[in-house]
């Protein structure tokens, strides 16, 4: 078995006999049967993900809260349900998303600094779990809302400790100068506003510092940073139910070497015992941990081109299918789905870019890689499950690619490749 991108020793993909295998199905049997470009999901993973958390949490005060933006298909959501996942949204179509694959409402948590009035309504009509809050103004809008709804809002604040997650910029979330969550140095007095506000009810502390973090201490210093300021309102008669240390943990994408949730989950749990914590219901939002090695994205090489300096294979996915290498300057793993010692052609090894065919110098998936190639062949683009399809678009109008979930020697189709017609279907053209 080659070292793929699957928690350590599972055989979720894998070469079977030169073919690369999603359990027990072969990718070129998939592409056959759905087309490429097309998402591929093992049912296997995503439960040995969920069982990374669940296992280290068994009788523990705690709930996850699945961040949902990293992958968002329902059927995604509904295994999570049934395994008893909460959800982390932050939006009112997640919401509804949430809803619509079982979610129990009082189990999902609503972040984001930008809700909107009937986002607040929806959320509180449905009942959630908790907002996790990130301005005053917001905390004020919240409190209306809720009065005129003649209920109480749940609220946690989501406090900004001001740690470096130490990650990609983009994706670190805790720092002063990011735009998320409310300063610390002013946290205990917007929970005094809190206390007073009719339409609000405490009922926690949240935090999430960044995304793909693969070091503890940012974890450590950021939770140390919440429990002084839950020491600072004890002192002023201020109680929480729960408290919420975010997502973030990273996965293998190329060398990195993840923290294994139950590591992260001894320490967090020895520090609350340790303050005198806990009592606390401890809340967790991993996205990217639960779902990223749990996809792949399947693609077909169209063309090869031979320059002097560079070799190009152009694929039929793209930059609008899968955004990360662009974005983030991401690396992604690339597999043949049908190894060297099965086929026939006598391709060259050479070193390539693998690209798209859209009309954009930044529409490139994984660079300078070295592959036999020739036309046709078949790749896989490793650790695609986590902000991989929920992150693509039109582009160029291309239809979005189909989805789908292998469970043992089973495939299901969970989302059917978007048709042309489909692209332009609800546009509508002037009069005359
Ligand atoms: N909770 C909140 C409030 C978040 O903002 C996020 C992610 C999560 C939980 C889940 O974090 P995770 O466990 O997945 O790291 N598109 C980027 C990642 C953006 C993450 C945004 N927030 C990427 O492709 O790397």
């Amino acid at each position: 078995m080659s070292e793929l991108n699957a928690p350590a020793g599972t055989p979720f993909f894998h070469y079977d006999n030169s073919q690369l295998m999603a359990e027990s199905v072969s990718i070129a049997e998939l592409a056959e049967r759905y087309g490429t470009p097309l998402y591929v999901y093992s049912r296997a993973a995503l439960k040995a993900a969920w069982e990374s958390y669940a296992q280290p949490l068994t009788n523990r005060n705690a709930l996850v809260c699945f961040g949902m933006k990293a992958n968002s298909n329902l059927a995604v959501l509904q295994q999570f349900a049934q395994w008893g996942s909460g959800f982390d949204i932050v939006s009112g179509g997640e919401l509804a998303r949430a809803l619509k694959a079982g979610a129990q409402a009082d189990t999902i948590v609503f972040s984001g600094v930008g809700k909107q009035d009937w986002e607040i309504k929806a959320a509180l009509q449905a009942g959630v779990k908790c907002f996790n809050v990130e301005s005053t103004d917001e905390l004020e809008r919240i409190s209306s809302i809720a009065s005129q709804l003649g209920c109480v809002a749940p609220v946690s604040l989501r406090v900004n400790p001001d740690v470096d997650a130490k990650t990609h910029p983009y994706i670190s979330t805790g720092l002063k100068d990011n735009k998320f969550g409310i300063a610390i140095e002013i946290a205990a007095q917007v929970y005094q506003r809190a206390a007073v506000l009719p339409g609000i009810r405490i009922v926690g502390v949240d935090c999430h510092i960044g995304s793909q973090i693969t070091q503890i201490e940012p974890y450590l210093d950021a939770l140390e940073r919440l429990l002084n300021l839950l020491d600072t309102l004890a002192g002023i008669d201020i109680a929480l139910e729960h408290l919420d240390i975010g997502g973030g943990l990273g996965i293998r994408y190329q060398d990195e070497t993840p923290i294994a949730p139950a590591m992260l989950l001894d320490e967090v749990f020895a520090m609350l015992q340790a303050r005198g914590y806990g009592h606390l219901q401890l809340i967790m939002e991993p996205g990217r941990s639960l779902v990223g090695n749990a996809g792949i994205l399947v693609t077909r090489v169209q063309y090869l081109k031979h320059h002097q300096s560079k070799n190009f294979a152009i694929v039929d996915a793209a930059m609008n299918d899968l955004l990360r290498p662009t974005l983030y300057d991401a690396w992604h793993g690339v597999l043949p789905a049908v190894s060297r010692s099965g086929h026939s052609s006598e391709a060259q090894p050479r070193v390539y870019d693998i690209v798209g065919p859209i009309c954009e110098s930044g529409d490139w998936l994984a660079r300078d890689r070295e592959l036999q190639l020739s036309q046709n062949d078949l790749l896989v683009i490793e650790s695609a499950g986590a902000y991989g399809f929920v992150m693509s678009c039109q582009y160029n109008s291309r239809p979005r690619c189909a989805e789908v979930m292998v469970d043992g020697d089973q495939s299901y189709l969970i989302r059917p490749r978007e048709t042309v017609e489909e692209l332009f279907a609800s546009e509508q053209m002037l009069p005359g």
